[in-house]
């Protein structure tokens, strides 16, 4: 069995239905067991809220773990340690108490619980109706001041901003090549819009069937060989995907 690299979203993705999400476990743990694949789960929730749902659902243990937007790479989640390497990258050109600033002028913008703040993330909650001209508006501010700074609003309401340098393409780069493992046998997994940047590369890639439109609508314009639209949702999706590029045999 040849080792690969399998990078997953958690909520909408890889959760969502139970009983599949043990039958891919159950395959996923025998493969890693009887060769060197790598697990790594991204996901926008903090490293504490990941603890509980890894709890809750009985996770496979990752090899590494991208919480907080692709703001912190951890290895071993127990004890956890938080990759330096990735923080030095993404402090580059990043000011985060000038940035705070100018944002919290916006009366729009509700911070989120500090447990959702971290060195390289801001998040706001953002349930306006002309959120998207609130968002122009700070934009504008913060070029004015020479910031630049990575927006991701996601559902309607969440508003993350994050250092230029956040890319969790990028994040899946380095340890592919900290693990020394192919393009070819990297696959990532994804259910919306925030997942684009794990789809941007030459890596395979599955959209799961449950996606959200507005990744459809990348997908539309992006289509490629290496990415797979799953009709299967959630785990059952992905056990779908890995079998269309052959990583996991058909039964
Ligand atoms: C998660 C995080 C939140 C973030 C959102 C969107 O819900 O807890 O802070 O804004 O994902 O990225």
């Amino acid at each position: 069995m040849k080792p690969f690299l399998f990078v997953t979203d958690l909520d909408d993705t890889l959760l969502g239905d139970d009983s599949a999400l043990k039958a891919l476990n159950r395959k996923l743990k025998q493969h890693r067991q009887q060769s060197q694949t790598k697990i790594v789960y991204t996901t926008g929730r903090s490293f504490g809220s990941y603890q509980i749902l890894a709890k809750a659902k009985s996770l496979l243990r990752p090899d590494a773990l991208l919480t907080s937007v692709g703001t912190e790479i951890y290895f071993n989640a127990e004890p956890a340690e938080l990759d330096p390497e990735w923080s030095a990258i993404l402090a580059q050109g990043w000011h985060r108490e000038q940035i705070l600033a100018i944002a919290n002028a916006f009366p729009q913008l509700q911070l989120q619980p500090p447990s959702e703040q971290n060195p390289f993330k801001i998040s706001y909650y953002l349930c306006d109706p002309i959120a998207e001209t609130i968002i122009a508006q700070l934009k504008t501010a913060l070029a004015e001041k020479g910031f630049q700074v990575k927006f991701s609003y996601h559902a309607g309401q969440d508003l993350d901003l994050l250092p230029p340098n956040v890319d969790k393409g990028l994040a899946v780069k380095l340890l592919r090549s900290k693990w020394q493992l192919a393009t070819s046998r990297t696959v990532t997994c994804g259910d919306s819009e925030s997942d684009i940047d794990l789809f941007s590369g030459e890596e395979n890639g599955i959209i799961v069937g449950n996606a959200k439109p507005e990744l459809l609508q990348w997908y539309q314009e992006n289509q490629r060989q290496s990415l797979y639209h799953a009709q299967k949702a959630f785990a059952a999706g992905i056990l779908e995907g890995l079998q269309h590029f052959a990583f996991l045999p058909k039964c």
